[in-house]
Formats: C-alpha cells, sequence, structure tokens
C-alpha cells in the first residue's frame, strides 16, 4: 500500500465577524487532522454537520490553503514551509459537491461544462477537448447529444453524472466527493454510488467519500475517519467500524442509524445536547459534554489518536480500559 495523501496536523481557522464593532473571533474549523489515504482505496470522513468536513475537502482539492500543517498529495508538498510544484497537482486532485443544482452553471451547456477543465489546465484544440467530452459523457452513463444541451434538461441524478464527468475529464487520480448523493432520492443515489464504484475499478481512481450518513458509508468506504469538533477522533476499516465502534461518538451516530446499529446488546449511546460552538469548544475532549464516560482528565486533557488493534481512536475511555463492549 502506498500513500497518495498525508496529512500532518493539518488545521484551518477562520477569522469570523459577528458584529461590527467587535474584534473578528478565531474559528478553528479542522484542528490538528492526522491521516492518510491509500492509493486505490475509499476513505470515507463522516459526521454531524459543522464538523469540518467540507473545510477538509478544500484543502484536500487545494481550493483553501490549510492555516497550519503539512499536506503531501501524490510526492508533492502542497503546505508547509516547503511547497513543492503544486501546479503540477491540479489534475490530480478533482471534487464533486452535493448540489447537483447549485455546482452547474445553469447558461452554459454541458458540452461547455464538462470541458472547462481541459480549457484551463491543457493545450488540447476544441476538436480534441469534444472528442474528450464525448467520451467523458460515455463513462458516465449520458449519450453524446447530451454534449448540446442544458443543465435544466437533467434530472438530479443527471446533473452529478455531468458534474462527475468534468471531475474525471483530466484523468485525476483522486476524485473528493462532498455528500455526492445527499440531495437525491434514494432511488438515484444506488445509481450514482454503482457508476461511482466502476468509474474506482476502470479508472484505478482514489476516493475520499465525505457524508453524514453511515448507511451510505457502509457500502462505499474500505476505511472510515469519524470527526468531531474539527477533530478525526476514530480511523479504522470499515468491517471493524460497524462491528467494534469504538469511540463514544462513533457509537452514537451508529445507534442513531438504524441500519447500522451494531446489535442490541449493550447500551445504546443518546446524543444528548447540541454540538458546542466551534468558537468556544470546551476543554479537554470536545465529546465530554455529551459522552457518558467522561471522567476529570477527560474534561482536561486532550486525547489523540491512538492505535487500538486495526482502529485509531482518540478516547482516555479506550486507553485506560474502561469502555465497555459496543
Ligand atoms: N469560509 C468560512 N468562513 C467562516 N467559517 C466557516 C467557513 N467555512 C466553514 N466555516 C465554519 O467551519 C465549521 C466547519 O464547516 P464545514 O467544513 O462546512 O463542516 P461540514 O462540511 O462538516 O458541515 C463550521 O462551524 C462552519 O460554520
Ligand atoms: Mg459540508
Amino acid at each position: 500500500m502506498t500513500a497518495i495523501v498525508t496529512a500532518t496536523d493539518l488545521s484551518q481557522s477562520y477569522e469570523v465577524r459577528r458584529g461590527m464593532f467587535q474584534k473578528p473571533l478565531d474559528l478553528r474549523a479542522v484542528k490538528e487532522a492526522n491521516f492518510v489515504v491509500e492509493e486505490g482505496e475509499t476513505l470515507a470522513i463522516v459526521g454531524e454537520s459543522g464538523c469540518g468536513k467540507s473545510t477538509l475537502a478544500r484543502m484536500l482539492t487545494m481550493i483553501e490553503t490549510p492555516s497550519e500543517g503539512v499536506l503531501d498529495i501524490d510526492g508533492v508538498r502542497v503546505s508547509g514551509k516547503d511547497k513543492g510544484d503544486v501546479k503540477k497537482l491540479r489534475s490530480t486532485v478533482q471534487i464533486v459537491f452535493q448540489n447537483p443544482y447549485g455546482a452547474l452553471n445553469s447558461r452554459q451547456k454541458v458540452g461547455t461544462i464538462i470541458e472547462e477543465p481541459l480549457k484551463i489546465n491543457t493545450n488540447l484544440s476544441s476538436a480534441e477537448r469534444r472528442r474528450k467530452a464525448e467520451a467523458a459523457l460515455a463513462e458516465v452513463g449520458l449519450r453524446p447529444e447530451h454534449y448540446a444541451r442544458y443543465p435544466h434538461m437533467f434530472s438530479g441524478g443527471q446533473r452529478q453524472r455531468i458534474a462527475i464527468a468534468r471531475a474525471i475529464i483530466l484523468e485525476p487520480k483522486i476524485l473528493v466527493l462532498d455528500e455526492p448523493v445527499s440531495a437525491l432520492d434514494v432511488s438515484i443515489q444506488a445509481q450514482i454510488l454503482n457508476l461511482l464504484a466502476d468509474l474506482q475499478e476502470r479508472l484505478g481512481l482514489t476516493y475520499i467519500f465525505i457524508s453524514h450518513d453511515l448507511s451510505v458509508v457502509r457500502h462505499v468506504a474500505d476505511r472510515v475517519m469519524v470527526m468531531y469538533l474539527g477533530r478525526p477522533v476514530e480511523i479504522a476499516p470499515v468491517d471493524a467500524l460497524y462491528a467494534n465502534p469504538l469511540h463514544p461518538y462513533t457509537r452514537a451516530l451508529l445507534s442513531a442509524t438504524p441500519a447500522t446499529r451494531p446489535s442490541d446488546r449493550g447500551e445504546r449511546i443518546r446524543l444528548s445536547g447540541e454540538l458546542p460552538s466551534p468558537f468556544n469548544p470546551p476543554p479537554g475532549c470536545s465529546f465530554n459534554p455529551r459522552c457518558p464516560y467522561a471522567n476529570e482528565r477527560c474534561r482536561s486533557e486532550l486525547p489523540v489518536l491512538t492505535q487500538h488493534g486495526e482502529t485509531k481512536v482518540a478516547c482516555f475511555a479506550v486507553d485506560e480500559g474502561r469502555l465497555p463492549p459496543p
């Protein structure tokens, strides 16, 4: 296995003004994230809305520069002191967004939308661009005559196919999929997930698949990273995560998803309380105010990801062996 993405203490802060006369506040959307993505795998990233998934996606696709930490993609250092040739990577990582309605310019024809990355990043002639665009349409299950149509003539699922065609046209190695099926009807979701699985196999793609839906993730992921308030709290192979979730937050997420409840033995953790404000995270483990196993140490010290079997988890209750079986 070769790591194609390595994130080391990757962080992102935003300055947010909440009133005209107030000092801007520092919102830390992603904090010291440490993880790798292996070539050819699907790493799923899950967590509640606001936990930093899209911020991470924007750093991984180089739409945003991290405020701290180091990111290496396909052998190139993207951030940090000794940045490499980031330009070289522009075509290596592409993104597909959640909203198939907002992501496509409604005044452009499908062909123009799909060819745009080629126009920006290559010197191909218009005939060559067209040939590639039609090939990309075929890859995603659309027809050549769709080239000249406008996005409003397509359903949500078809629009997501158009977005995927645009994402693969530069022959990337990595696709970041930010909630790619969350806006689609359940019946359409399966078609898009099947298409993504086909493309991954045929094109040898690496996927970073972001979702808040654990029942979707179970079917697509090789490994899963669970985030809470800007930090990865558990990273595990998919089977280990669903059979033996360790972090109390992961357990709570799973027991809130009927299709993924590990079993009816043991305690069911209910998520009580709100996600704390990112402006004012609690000291110690961010999950401690909602955690049934929190003790004094959890309220004052920050747990870091630690290997337990196949799983990495940031939890003192696990480290100290005082977590009951799932
Ligand atoms: N451009 C931005 N400026 C200020 N705050 C932001 C910005 N983007 C995201 N945030 C904040 O960062 C946190 C993480 O957001 P996001 O990455 O969108 O989470 P998710 O995708 O998991 O829902 C949230 O508190 C959000 O309000
Ligand atoms: Mg998001």
